[in-house]
């Protein structure tokens, strides 16, 4: 039932964009009128920052010799299956521009042989190992270089993890924005060091998979957030993605404050383009593009896979909202001509700012077919056909990343009387289909849509084909002699175990996105809830029946209740495995054999049960209309929402055991900039190098049909039938968006560079701990920086908040380490919605800054002006 208007006015948080006035000094906080997106244009140009200023220059005289329909071409994907890769465009083979290949995803090169499936972002962010992020960027980017593909499409940041129940939040690092924005950034960075364009998505509020898109009857859900929380927590990770120069951005398919993402003119110009100062392009989410002028408008550069998406389209007739309808709005004036050279510009700068115009391969594969020949345009009614996969080698030695991050990963929750790690002899007993390999054969559900086997990865267009897998099976097997399987989800209930008997219980946890359900779960864990799949608790329970002593290892998109066994006294160890891609059985029996000492940390909480969260946090279901979510509890999200409402969950977020201990000593914070005022520094204002283009309307002619042209049908193109017709229609009726201008906006304080301020990234405090390995065996230790900021700034905010962290090398018993942590001004501020600036407590008076092995587990602690202590 549709609520009442009333409701919502009271349930829905507003944003104080429109209002904010920048005399008044207390800052303001969420009230409950309606969500609104204010209007704000022209679109920001790029061109402004320094470090692309030579790609914006050899892309500014590159778009000056382009016609329109090239131009035209390089925005507008030639259409869904139109290509060897998710989405392409056009090109501009005249002057020297390929199609650009762009194709997922975050954790491989989708669809195709030969390249690693490495553990997805979840697994990554446990590991709290920068560098791991960063080599695993690498590989990515060399893989996606090695295939051909442009715009390799991650990592994904956003969900951030609100919903614990979200289908896709596995494909990010963790339901922190500090965790996620460090991890983001150097994944990026990694990425684009191969000279492949990164793309952090999806911008933005995208925290559940159903009802994300509009089709028949609904309408994509209006993610509805107040100024604040978008900026310190959702906003916070793609702020650090800009910053590390990432060439595009995704935008999403839900709405923000009721207003479509890719026509969100606050989001992509006034967020993304002013106050981040992002310099690439930004792409539509797969036929996410609804409408054509007010997208221009609103900042989009590029549409893809070039089909315009329902309401409004019927997708894949060969239908675009850009495209012709582009040139159309083009030469008749609608549009201006600055907006989408604006565009190009972008686009063709990001390929020269990554080198792509030095001998960038183009794809040697498809993800129509798995054959080497097949149609060209499968999308096609009649397509021409040639070698579409060349089967190019891409892994190198990347399994050996994939393989360091899945096992470092590894988070262990429970481990009574030491009975892991296990002796090679060992009599085990293993149970759970989670252990052993998919029956149906390797990758036998399209985009891991299925649950069979060892569970690796969620599913998706996050997924990837596993080259190959060694299970836990088999990796067991190979070490222990003395191990029995029954890989099945019903405990065999004729088994007698011996006194000694270890068994070892598989259970997992699944979800993906929306355009695939498996076992009624249709993306979100809207089926299976929080709870292990397949019945896990139950096995468990039975283990637990007949057995003196249980591990249980677990493969988890995100939290699991685990109330029903974890207490049970068999119960010894639980592992928690997260998705270790491709390297599952290897990274496990480095671990459970005591190769290596476990060294993961929760990057979520795992509570006790699931009223524990926030009621607002639920997935919402509605059949028609359109959902409002409101996001009412704020701030307070995962452990930030535990502490507040003072719950104690099961795991805190950043738990994890080792098989050794450290002991954290020598806590100190070191003054570095001096915090000396409320705000940064003013920004500099936009020196003087963005492009400039002539005005005039290009001739029509720029976008006839060439002669004797061989169309192919639902192939998207750049040309209208009777360009003529189009020009003398100039008569200006459109009817422009509210609030639509040219005259740009002053700058935004909280702007000045990518990412925002450059004065808000100044180091202000570091951070140094020495750790020392206090136990018998050697491991690697995390220290995480929370920080407790002052009443003194006015405003409620969260007990702590994860702004650092670094681990150790694997140290030996008794070896010492000391870690470097940097916090800076941001690290210490709070939006201020008033002022639009981000606002600290001066000198940091006030600031506690602990170091801790969880949130839970703090083991020192430094006041600004007062030194630190060991806790
Ligand atoms: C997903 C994106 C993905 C795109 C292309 C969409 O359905 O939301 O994350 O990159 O498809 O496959």
């Amino acid at each position: 039932m549709a609520p009442s208007s009333l409701k919502w006015a009271l349930l829905c948080v507003a944003l104080p964009w429109a209002q904010a006035s920048p005399s008044a000094s207390v800052l303001q906080s969420r009230d409950e009128a309606e969500a609104y997106s204010p209007p704000y244009y022209p679109t920001p140009k790029g061109g402004w920052i320094s470090d692309w200023a030579e790609a914006y220059e050899k892309a500014h005289k590159l778009v000056s010799n382009m016609t329109l329909a090239e131009k035209v071409n390089l925005t507008t994907g030639t259409g869904i299956y139109m290509g060897p890769c998710a989405g392409q465009t056009g090109s501009a083979l005249r002057l020297g521009i390929p199609q650009l290949c762009l194709h997922d995803g975050p954790l491989g090169v989708r669809n195709t042989d030969h390249a690693t499936a490495f553990p997805p972002g979840i697994t990554v962010g446990a590991t709290f190992d920068k560098e791991l992020m960063h080599r695993r960027g690498v590989g990515l980017g060399e893989e996606a270089r090695g295939k051909g593909v442009n715009v390799l499409l991650g990592p994904s940041v956003g969900p951030l993890g609100r919903k614990p129940r979200g289908g896709r939040n596995w494909e990010g690092f963790g339901m922190d924005p500090s965790l996620q924005g460090v991890a983001s950034a150097l994944t990026i960075q990694g990425m684009q060091s191969t000279g492949a364009i990164a793309c952090v998505k999806h911008l933005i509020g995208n925290e559940q998979e159903v009802h994300r898109m509009s089709l028949l009857g609904t309408q994509a859900y209006s993610s509805n957030i107040d100024d604040r929380t978008l900026h310190e927590l959702y906003l916070w990770p793609f702020a650090d993605s800009v910053k590390a120069g990432v060439g595009s951005v995704m935008i999403s398919y839900n709405d923000v404050n009721r207003s479509s993402c890719s026509q969100n003119s606050k989001v992509i110009n006034g967020l993304l383009k002013d106050e981040l100062g992002f310099q690439g392009f930004v792409v539509t989410d797969w036929l996410a593009h609804i409408s054509g002028v007010s997208s221009t408008l609103a900042g989009l550069d590029m549409s893809m896979p070039g089909d315009g998406g329902i309401p409004g389209n019927i997708p894949l007739l060969g239908h675009s909202v850009w495209g012709p309808e582009l040139s159309r709005s083009i030469l008749n004036g609608t549009v201006p001509l600055d907006r989408l050279n604006d565009m190009v510009t972008r686009i063709v700068a990001t390929w020269y700012q990554m080198g792509q115009d030095q001998d960038y391969p183009l794809p040697n594969f498809s993800v129509n077919t798995e054959d080497a020949e097949g149609p060209l345009y499968p999308g096609a009614l009649f397509s021409p056909t040639g070698v579409v996969n060349q089967f190019v080698d891409v892994q190198s030695d990347h399994n050996v990343t994939a393989r360091a991050i899945a096992r470092d990963a590894i988070t262990l929750l429970k481990n009574q009387d030491n009975i892991l790690p296990l002796r090679r002899n060992d009599s085990l007993k293993v149970f759970g289909s989670d252990a052993g390999p998919d029956p149906d054969g390797l990758n036998s559900c399209s985009d891991k849509g299925c649950n069979k086997g060892v569970l690796t990865m969620g599913w998706g267009s996050g997924s990837a084909r596993l080259p190959s897998l060694v299970t836990p099976q088999e990796a067991i097997a190979n070490i222990s002699s003395h191990a029995e399987f029954f890989i099945t989800d019903k405990f065999p209930s004729s088994i007698t175990p011996n006194p000694n008997d270890i068994a070892i219980v598989f259970i997992n946890s699944d979800s993906g996105e929306n355009y695939i359900t498996v076992e009624g779960n249709p993306g979100d864990r809207t089926k299976d809830g929080l709870y292990a799949w397949h019945k896990g608790d139950d096995l468990v329970k039975a283990a637990a029946a007949k057995f003196h002593s249980v591990v249980v290892v677990l493969h988890a998109v995100g939290p699991v209740l685990m109330e029903e066994w974890i207490d049970l006294a068999p119960v010894k160890a639980v592992l928690h495995a997260h998705l270790p891609g491709q390297e599952a059985g290897w990274s496990l029996t480095d671990i459970l054999f005591g190769d290596s000492s476990p060294s993961g940390h929760l990057p979520y909480t795992i509570p006790r049960s699931e009223s524990d969260y926030p009621s607002s946090v639920a997935i919402i279901q509605q059949p028609f209309g359109q959902i409002q979510d409101p996001f009412t509890e704020g701030l307070y999200i995962d452990y930030r929402h535990f502490q507040k409402a003072n719950i104690t969950p099961r795991f805190p977020f950043g738990f994890g055991l080792s098989y050794t201990t450290f002991n954290f000593s020598r806590p100190s914070l070191v003054p570095i900039n001096p915090l000396d005022s409320e705000y940064p520094a003013p920004r500099s204002p936009k020196p003087d190098t963005i492009p400039i283009y002539p005005t005039d309307i290009p001739p029509a002619a720029e976008v006839a049909w060439p002669k004797h042209f061989n169309r192919i049908w639902r192939y998207l193109y750049p040309y209208l039938d009777n360009p003529a017709a189009a020009a003398k229609n100039s008569s200006n009726t459109y009817p422009y968006p509210e609030g639509y201008s040219t005259t740009p906006q002053p700058d935004p304080r909280a702007g000045g560079g990518e990412g925002g301020n450059p004065a808000l990234w100044e180091v202000v405090f570091s951070v140094q701990v020495q750790v020392t390995n206090a136990g018998a065996r050697k491991g690697r230790a995390v220290a995480q920086v929370y920080v407790e900021l002052p009443a003194s700034l006015g405003v409620d905010t969260p007990q702590l908040q994860l702004r650092q962290f670094e681990k150790t090398a694997v140290l030996a018993p008794g070896q010492s380490e000391t870690l470097t942590m940097d916090l800076t001004r941001k690290d210490l501020s709070v939006w201020d919605v008033v002022a639009q600036d981000w606002k600290a407590p001066v000198n940091g008076d006030g600031v506690n800054v602990y170091v801790g092995e969880s949130v839970a587990d703090l083991r020192g602690r430094c006041t600004v002006g007062s030194g630190c202590s060991k806790l």
